[in-house]
C-alpha cells in the first residue's frame, strides 16, 4: 500500500473497476486452447470437501441485516483482493487456491489461563454461528459490502481466558513460502516482514462488532477472502481484518502489525475510519463502491461509530485514524 517500495504496485489502486471486471469476464469468456493457457487449473481444488459445509447458512442476526447498500456480488468479492501472500495484485483468487484449509489450527497462548491450540472444526463445533452484513472500507479508498458468517471474537477472548494482564490481542497468519509464493524471499516479498501478522487492544476485540469470519455468502468463505479463519473489524481500515489465521497472542505489549512494520508513517496501529484526516498520500474523503461506477462519502468510524466511538475517549492523543 505504499509507493515508495519496488513491490509496491501503485496502479492496482487506481485500475477502474470497469476495466478490471472487463478483463475478468473476458477470461472468464476465453475458451479451448486459449482458457487453457490463460487460466490455472483451480477448479479441481474448489471440488475439495470442506468437512464445515453443512454449517452453512447460519441466522442473519437482526442488528447488523442491512449495511444501507446493496451486498457487493459473491464474483467481484472473491476476486478482487488483497492477500500479499499470494501476490501484490488484486488478482490473486487463482493463487489462493493452493492455501490448504485443512488440517488448520490455531493456537492461543501468552498470557492466558492455559495455552493451547483448537482445530478449526472442533472451535466451529464450539460457537455459534451467525450471519451479518457489515461495509467494509479499505485504506485504499475502495469498499464493498459483505455478508459474513462467523461468530463474535469476545466468543473466543472467552473461551482463551486472558489474565488480567493481557491488554492486546496479537494475530498472525500462516507462514509457508512454498504454498504462498508471496511470502518467498526471492519473488516480490522480498524485505516484507512475514509473517502477516495485526494487533487489537482487548476492548477492541470484546466489542459486539468485532468479528470472527469464518463464512461468507452462505458457505465456507473462500480462499481469496481469508479462509478458513479470519477477524473483520468493519470500522477500520481493511488491513486491520487479517485473514488465515493461525495464532492469536495475548500480550501486555502493543504488537507492530505488518504494515506498521513496513510503513509506519502511513500505517499505525489504531487506524480507525476517518473522511477527515487524509492518508499522507491521499484523501479518505470518499470511497469507490466496488462493482459500480459511485463513489460516496466516506463517514467516520465507517458508520459503526455507535458501537465503537466510546473506546476511544480518553485516546485523544494517539493516532487514532492512520
Ligand atoms: N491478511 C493477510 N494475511 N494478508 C493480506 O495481504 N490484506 C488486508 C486484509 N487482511 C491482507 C490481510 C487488506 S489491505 C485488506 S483491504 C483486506 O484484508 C482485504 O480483504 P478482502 O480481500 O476480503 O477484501
Amino acid at each position: 500500500m505504499t509507493a515508495k517500495r519496488p513491490w509496491n504496485l501503485p496502479e492496482r489502486c487506481v485500475t477502474p473497476e470497469s476495466a478490471y471486471l472487463n478483463r475478468r469476464s473476458l477470461l472468464a469468456g476465453a475458451t479451448g486452447a486459449a482458457a487453457a493457457t490463460l487460466l490455472p487449473p483451480v477448479s479441481r481444488a474448489r471440488a475439495e470437501a470442506d468437512p464445515s459445509a453443512g454449517l452453512y447458512t447460519a441466522p442473519l442476526n437482526g442488528r447488523f441485516a442491512d449495511a444501507g447498500r446493496a451486498v457487493t456480488p459473491e464474483a467481484i468479492n472473491t476476486s478482487y483482493n488483497n492477500f500479499y501472500e499470494f501476490g501484490t495484485s488484486k488478482d490473486i483468487a487463482a493463487a489462493a487456491e493452493a492455501l490448504q484449509v485443512r488440517p488448520w489450527t490455531i493456537a492461543i497462548d501468552g498470557l492466558v489461563e492455559t495455552p493451547r491450540t483448537l482445530g478449526i472444526d472442533d472451535l466451529l463445533k464450539s460457537v455459534t454461528l451467525e450471519e451479518r452484513i457489515y461495509r467494509h472500507r479499505c485504506v485504499e479508498a475502495w469498499s464493498m459490502v459483505a455478508p459474513w458468517t462467523g461468530f463474535p471474537l469476545r466468543a473466543l477472548v472467552e473461551q482463551a481466558k486472558p489474565l488480567a494482564s493481557a491488554t492486546y490481542l496479537r494475530f498472525e497468519t500462516f507462514m509457508d513460502p512454498e504454498m504462498a509464493p508471496g511470502q518467498k524471499p526471492s519473488l516480490f516479498g522480498g524485505g516484507l516482514p512475514w509473517p502477516y501478522v495485526e494487533g487489537l487492544t482487548v476492548a477492541e476485540a470484546t466489542n459486539e462488532l468485532a468479528f470472527v469470519v469464518t463464512g461468507a455468502y452462505g458457505k465456507p468463505v473462500a480462499k481469496s477472502m481469508g479462509a478458513p479463519i479470519r477477524i473483520h473489524l468493519p470500522w477500520k481500515y481493511g488491513f486491520k481484518s487479517i485473514k488465515s489465521i493461525v495464532k492469536i497472542t495475548f500480550t501486555d505489549q502493543r504488537p507492530a502489525s505488518f504494515w506498521e512494520q513496513l510503513q509506519a508513517s502511513e500505517y499505525g496501529f489504531w487506524a480507525n475510519v476517518n473522511p477527515d484526516v487524509p492518508h499522507p498520500r491521499w484523501s479518505q474523503a470518499t470511497e469507490r463502491v466496488l462493482g459500480s461506477d459511485e463513489r460516496i462519502p466516506t463517514v467516520i468510524f465507517n458508520g459503526y461509530g455507535e458501537w465503537v466511538a466510546h473506546l476511544y475517549k480518553g485516546l485523544e492523543n494517539e493516532r487514532l485514524w492512520a
